[in-house]
């Protein structure tokens, strides 16, 4: 299987706002050799269809220096606090 055929699934864990309840959406990313949780995340955002084919609000996270300096992107991942740039 050629590589552009592979897709990771992502899976968010979202909320609508602070107080809303959360709930699970799942994205289909087309993979990438080297690819890392931010760059599934930015192709989210570029097009942010679930696995269902709806249209939704585009992820939203906080981040700063991409280079695992300021911490800003931790985020939990599989059950793991994690910064989502490692190379
Ligand atoms: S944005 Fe700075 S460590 Fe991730």
């Amino acid at each position: 299987m050629m590589s552009e055929d592979k897709t990771v699934r992502v899976i968010i864990t979202r909320q609508a706002g602070p107080n809303a309840t959360p709930y699970e959406e799942s994205f289909d990313v087309p993979y990438r050799q080297n690819m890392n949780v931010i760059s599934a995340l930015m192709a989210i955002r570029r097009h942010p269809v679930n696995t269902k084919g709806e249209e939704t609000s585009a992820p939203q996270w906080e981040m700063n220096c991409l280079e695992e300096v300021c911490g800003a992107c931790s985020m939990v991942i599989n059950g793991n606090r994690a910064k989502p740039v490692r190379r």
